[in-house]
Parts: structure tokens; C-alpha cells; sequence
């Protein structure tokens, strides 16, 4: 080989090797469903998640991520970057049997890592609607799909609705999938991120692997291994509902043991995050926060989450209390990737936040905005807005007896008017006691206005009723796209 051959292949090898370090990271977003804030063991010792509170305490904890009240708008906005009521989202969930959906015209996140050369794969469930194959999750920027086009079901029959109209609903990529009737789906969903992860080679491709799980919604349903960690519980309900937490803990462990020994860990970036508050009637928790799932109280919006990287972030191992909304994930996790986002997004590129501590670039967001509900929260610097009915379940929940002095508060309060106003400082009342509202007429007043500013541009919730035309029974007993 001559000097010059010799030459040309060092300036190749080079740029080869400099592609390899510019490759764009792998990204894992886990989202764990209808999980209490204190439902983890980083927030409360008695949960056995072992797997997350490793990966949590050496990442970075996020203390002050914001959610949806429930499922729907969660995921819309994880994926759009945009806030529910900018999307027609913002009224309840939707329903197997209503031809709601996910608005075509938004560019998710998939499809945006896709145009930079991602392999995208979902597994677990969609919950953005499917009475048209068009807004299903293969049409939406996923090369591949597992799992559950609806909110909830039975986690081994994977049967969702009543009688007359109940279906099976599992699917991989259009078909149906029968072939994991009867078994638990965080195995399920676990072997096929698995399967993903080995298909993959980490050093060629980059990998958006979005892996939102059933767990740990209603139905409260375990295998009675995971329960029997938590004999000493005595409530049934509380008790089963920590065993499948702890089910998804082991869920997440096998995954991320897949992608240590793949050879991931180098260039990843992992998300966890809850996608909204726990519903304290089926055995979750959020103590100390105030609420539930579906309200816009504390306890239904303030997501348990942290984020994970062995290379990635600049600094880690400490709790974060920079604000930070769920639309900000995906400007965050685009600009991680390379990518830009479109100009209008409600979502804020956080990464500085995420990856070394800055403070954030978020002053405020919205809690929510629904008009049929009439009701909203919106929160301005430390203070919280809240317009109308925050929900139904207003109080403070203690876990029910796992042997904690929960009981030292319990402040009664008063049922809540349709137009009535509620003011509270959350930096300085995390947990709602103090309404302010009578007290700070002025940061009342401003914070009013700023609601009106808001409201300004709602896109009308698209909630339209149910389509007997969606009936399983059309569909060989099936949820099936096709009804609209
Ligand atoms: C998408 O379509 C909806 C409904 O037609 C509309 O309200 C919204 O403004 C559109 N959004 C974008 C980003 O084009
Ligand atoms: C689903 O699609 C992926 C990606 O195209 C493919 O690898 C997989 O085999 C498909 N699964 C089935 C059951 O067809
Ligand atoms: C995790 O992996 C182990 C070993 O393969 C397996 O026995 C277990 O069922 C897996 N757990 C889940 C929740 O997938
Ligand atoms: C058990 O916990 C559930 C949900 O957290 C609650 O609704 C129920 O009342 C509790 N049962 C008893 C007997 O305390
Ligand atoms: C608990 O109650 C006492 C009096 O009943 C009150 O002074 C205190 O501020 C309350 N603490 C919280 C966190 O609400
Ligand atoms: C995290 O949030 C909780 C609940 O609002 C609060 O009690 C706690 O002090 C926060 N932690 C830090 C480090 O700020
Ligand atoms: C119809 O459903 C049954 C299970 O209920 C399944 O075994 C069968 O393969 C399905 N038929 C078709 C054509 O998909």
C-alpha cells in the first residue's frame, strides 16, 4: 500500500468512525399507565421497584412533570407537541366505540424521527383512536405495533367492553394476534421490545422504541407471585395493584437488561414517565398530593418520571424540580435526535434542563382546558389557577393500610362550585391546602386573564357519540378499524 492509499483510508476511516459518533442516540420511552405518584419506590419505600429505582437514581428524577388528568390527552400530546385543547383532545378518553381519533393533520413524533432515519416501534397501547386504519399506529409513523388499540382490558384474555359489545383487542402490526391469549401483557409486551432490541444492531441504526404499557390500569390483575411481595398489605385492592407495579418493574428490568447486553447503553436515552395521576378508587396512590386520576388537582397531573443515560447527560443522580410539561418531550427528545420541530408547538425544547440542570425555559403551562367539563387549570410561575370542578375525588388519599402515620392531616373540604375560582401557591403548598383566591385578589386577576388569553385558541373537544357500526360482532368477535 502506498503512502497515499494509506492516507485516503485513515481520512475514510475517520469519517466513518466520526458517523458512527454522530449517529443520532437510541431513544426508549416508557410510559406506565394510570401509576400514583406514590406508587414508586424513589417516592415511597414500601414499593418494590427495584429496576426503575436504579435507573432513576442515576439518572435524573423529575420532580415537577406534568401530565394529563387521563390517557388519551397524555399520549396526544407526548406525541404531537401540543397540549390536548390544540388538538381536540382535552374531553375524557376516548372510547372503543367512538370514532374519535387522533387528527391526521399532526405530525407525530414517530414520523418525525422517522424523516431522521429511525427504525420506530410501538409496543402496548394506542388509545389515539382506530375506526380508520389511517389513524392507527402503522400509519403513524411505527415500522412495527403490538398490542391494544383501546384504554383498558383484561390483561390475559385481552377482552375489552360489556356484553353484547366486547372484543379482543391485540394486534401485531393490522393483524389480530391471538397467539398470547392468556398470558399477562407486560410479559408480552416485555418479550417483544426484547425481540426489537435484538433485531436492531445499535451501532448501524438508531432505534425509537415506544413502549407506553397496560400496566398498571384497571382491571387490577396480577400474577400471584407479584402480589405476594406485598402479604402485609391486607387490601386486596391496594395489594394486587403494588404487585402489578412491581410486575412492571421486572417488565422494564428485562428490557433494559436486553439493551445493555445489545450494546445500546453507549448512545440511549431512556423516559419514564406515568401518564397521569393514579385513580385512588383502584388501589393507586399519590399521597401527599392532593386528587386523582381525572382531576386536575396535584394528584391527578404531577407525573412520577425520570429520565436515564450512561453518556448522554451532563449531570445526574439528583432530583430535578425544574418545571417541565409532557408536550415538551417531544421538541426535547427531537432536538436530541437532530431533528427541528415545527414552529407553534406548544412543547418547549427542555434538553438544557434535562441534561445538565438549567433552569427551565417554561414560566407556565395548562393543566387543562375542557369545555364540556367546564372546568380548567392553568399555573403561572408558582401559582395555580384552577376554574370550575377539579374532579370528583377532592381530598387527600392516604395508601390504605401499609403502616405509614398517614392520617396526621385530614382536612375536610368543601364541595366545590361549577364557576367558583381557586388560587394556590404550589411552590410553597405542593399539596393544595390554602386556597388564595379571596386572599391574592390581584394574582387572582392576572392569572384570570391569562386563562381568557388561553382559552383564545381551544380546538372544540372532537368527542362524537358511539357508532353501533363499531360492534366487535361485525368483526369476528373483534375491535377492528373500518367504521369510519
Ligand atoms: C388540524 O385539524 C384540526 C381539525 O380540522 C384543526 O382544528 C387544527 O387547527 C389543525 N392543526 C394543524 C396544526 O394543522
Ligand atoms: C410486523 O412488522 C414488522 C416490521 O415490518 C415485522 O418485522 C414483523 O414481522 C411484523 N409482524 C407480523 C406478525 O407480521
Ligand atoms: C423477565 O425475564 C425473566 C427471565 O427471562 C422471565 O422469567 C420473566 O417472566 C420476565 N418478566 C416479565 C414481566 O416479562
Ligand atoms: C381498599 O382500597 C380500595 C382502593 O384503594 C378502596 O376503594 C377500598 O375501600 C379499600 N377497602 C377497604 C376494606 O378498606
Ligand atoms: C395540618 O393541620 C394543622 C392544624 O390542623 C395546620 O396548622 C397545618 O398547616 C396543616 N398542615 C398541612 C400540611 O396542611
Ligand atoms: C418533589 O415534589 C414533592 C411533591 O410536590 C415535594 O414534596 C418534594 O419536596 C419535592 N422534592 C424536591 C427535592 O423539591
Ligand atoms: C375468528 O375468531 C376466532 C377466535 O374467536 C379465531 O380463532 C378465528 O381464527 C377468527 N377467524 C378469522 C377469519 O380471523
Amino acid at each position: 500500500m502506498t503512502g497515499r492509499n494509506i492516507l485516503f483510508l485513515a481520512v475514510w476511516l475517520q469519517s466513518v468512525l466520526h458517523a458512527q459518533l454522530r449517529r443520532p442516540p437510541h431513544i426508549v420511552l416508557i410510559v406506565a399507565d394510570d401509576l400514583g405518584w406514590n406508587d414508586v419506590g424513589w417516592h415511597n419505600s414500601q414499593m418494590y421497584t427495584p429496576n426503575l429505582n436504579k435507573l432513576a437514581q442515576n439518572g435524573v428524577i423529575l420532580n415537577s412533570s406534568y401530565v394529563q388528568p387521563v390517557c388519551t390527552p397524555t399520549r396526544s400530546s407526548l406525541l404531537t407537541g401540543y397540549y390536548p385543547y390544540h388538538v381536540g383532545l382535552q374531553h375524557n378518553v376516548l372510547h372503543s366505540s367512538r370514532p374519535g381519533h387522533l387528527y391526521k393533520n399532526f405530525t407525530l413524533l414517530s414520523q418525525k424521527l422517522k424523516e431522521l432515519e429511525y427504525v420506530t416501534h410501538m409496543v402496548g397501547k394506542w388509545h389515539l383512536g382506530f375506526c380508520n386504519w389511517n389513524y392507527t399506529p402503522t400509519y403513524r409513523g411505527f415500522d412495527s405495533f403490538l398490542g391494544m388499540y383501546s384504554g383498558a382490558e383484561d390483561y390475559y384474555t385481552h377482552v375489552t367492553g360489556y356484553s353484547p359489545h366486547s372484543g379482543y383487542d391485540f394486534r401485531f402490526n393490522k393483524s389480530v394476534y391471538y397467539e398470547v391469549k392468556g398470558e399477562y401483557s407486560a410479559n408480552v409486551f416485555a418479550r417483544r421490545a426484547i425481540d426489537i432490541i435484538n433485531s436492531v444492531n445499535p451501532k448501524k441504526e438508531s432505534l425509537f422504541l415506544y413502549v407506553p404499557f397496560q400496566s398498571v390500569h384497571e382491571p387490577v390483575q396480577v400474577p400471584k407471585k407479584y402480589e405476594d411481595i406485598y402479604s402485609h398489605i391486607q387490601n386486596k385492592t391496594r395489594r394486587t395493584y403494588c404487585g402489578m407495579v412491581s410486575a412492571l418493574d421486572e417488565a422494564i428490568g428485562n428490557i433494559t437488561d436486553a439493551l445493555t447486553h445489545r450494546g445500546y447503553m453507549d448512545n440511549l436515552l431512556l423516559i419514564f414517565t406515568s401518564d397521569n395521576g393514579g385513580p385512588v378508587n383502584h388501589g393507586a396512590n399519590n399521597w401527599p398530593l392532593r386528587g386523582s386520576k381525572n382531576t386536575l388537582w396535584e394528584g391527578g397531573t404531577k407525573g412520577a418520571a425520570f429520565v436515564y443515560s450512561k453518556t448522554l447527560l451532563k449531570k445526574t443522580k439528583y432530583v430535578n424540580t425544574e418545571m417541565f410539561h409532557v408536550v415538551d418531550w417531544f421538541p426535547t427528545l427531537l432536538s436530541v435526535a437532530g431533528g427541528r420541530s415545527d414552529p407553534g408547538l406548544d412543547g418547549i425544547d427542555q434538553w438544557p434542563t434535562i441534561q445538565s440542570g438549567a433552569p427551565s425555559k417554561r414560566s407556565n403551562f395548562v393543566y387543562n382546558i375542557d369545555e364540556i367539563m367546564k372546568n380548567a387549570a392553568i399555573r403561572v410561575g408558582d401559582y395555580k389557577l384552577i376554574e370550575g370542578k377539579p374532579g370528583t375525588h377532592n381530598g387527600w388519599y392516604p395508601a390504605p393500610n401499609n403502616h405509614r402515620k398517614h392520617f396526621r392531616n385530614q382536612t375536610t373540604f368543601h364541595d366545590i362550585g361549577a364557576l367558583e375560582y381557586q388560587l394556590f401557591n404550589i411552590k410553597s403548598d405542593p399539596t393544595e391546602h390554602f386556597n388564595l383566591a379571596k386572599k391574592l385578589p390581584d394574582v387572582l386577576k392576572k392569572l384570570q386573564l391569562y386563562l381568557q388569553e388561553f382559552k383564545k385558541t381551544l380546538v372544540p373537544a372532537f368527542y362524537p357519540p358511539g357508532d353501533p357500526k363499531s360492534n366487535p360482532k361485525y368483526y369476528n368477535g373483534t375491535w377492528s378499524p373500518g367504521w369510519c
